[in-house]
């Protein structure tokens, strides 16, 4: 009987080879669309949120130094990687594009470097790590916990949005001094400005910058968000990125929208 099943690949019908003419006569290549499925397969494991999938460096345009500072610095991590010897933490107000530069990154790294990788918005984990100590939950704490130990680059997105509370504070310092032990690198964006030491502890370093759109409403601090012992390991781990400017949701994506 016929079979009527749609082929999706017109290139090789769906047998995922192709005949190529080199000097030495035809062979077999893997075709395009294998090479593809893989790559999807591939971000699929990183759990980057389908909004963020596409995002890449070429298509992050950087509109000031920091965002232009922000983009060098992500190529050279890339190009490093895993030999770089520190991770990243990318500082800045809303819509700045840290999410964008911390997916991008990470896909990348997974595409083209083999390594293993995930994302984890830090309100995400700390909830998937207290729902496994409900007793209906079909996953233990190391399930989660265990490739969070182990890929190669974590991302982990929003650090200190949710509210710290000891255990909080105990188990994200657990994990982070684990794969920093580990010599494992680690991407982290906050919303949170830092301090500097040399000022007054208390005023937000984006209070002070006169490019800063101003979308945090509030005077919190990380420190104030995740505490001093975490932040004190992750600025040991991390090379910290300030990124500047205004919100592109605001600015470049709705002016584009038309209806
Ligand atoms: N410079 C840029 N070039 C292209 N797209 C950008 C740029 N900056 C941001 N975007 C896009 O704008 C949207 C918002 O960016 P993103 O989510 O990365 O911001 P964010 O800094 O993580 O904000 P938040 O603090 O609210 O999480 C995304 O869709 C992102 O792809
Ligand atoms: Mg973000
Ligand atoms: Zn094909």
């Amino acid at each position: 009987m016929a079979d009527f099943r749609k082929i999706e690949c017109p290139v090789c019908s769906d047998t995922g080879w192709v005949r190529v003419e080199t000097d030495k006569g035809f062979v077999a290549r893997r075709c395009a669309c294998v090479l593809a499925k893989r790559d999807a397969a591939v971000l699929d494991r990183t759990r980057i949120p389908a909004r963020y999938r596409d995002c890449t460096l070429d298509n992050f345009a950087p509109k000031n130094d920091s965002l232009k500072d922000a983009l060098k610095i992500s190529k050279k991590f890339i190009a490093k990687f895993p030999e770089a010897d520190v991770g990243l933490l990318f500082i800045g107000p809303c819509g700045v594009g840290k999410t964008h530069l911390a997916s991008a990154i990470l896909s990348e790294i997974v595409r083209t470097k083999g390594s293993s990788g995930l994302f984890y918005d830090f309100r995400d984990l700390i909830r998937d790590i207290q729902n496994t100590f409900s007793p209906d939950s079909d996953l233990s704490e190391s399930d989660i916990l265990t490739p969070v130990f182990e890929c190669g680059l974590l991302a982990l997105d929003e650090l200190g949005a949710k509210r710290s509370s000891t255990w909080v504070e105990e188990t994200i310092f657990y994990i982070i001094n684990r794969r920093y032990n580990e010599r494992k690198l680690t991407i982290f964006t906050s919303n949170y400005p830092d301090t500097s030491d040399d000022e007054d502890d208390r005023v937000p370093m984006f209070k002070k910058s006169a490019a800063f759109g101003g979308p945090k409403k509030t005077d919190e601090t990380l420190v104030d968000r995740i505490g001093i012992r975490l932040r004190s390991r992750i600025y040991e781990m991390c090379k910290v990125v300030d990124i500047t400017g205004e919100d592109f949701r605001k600015t470049i994506k709705q002016a584009s929208y038309r209806f």
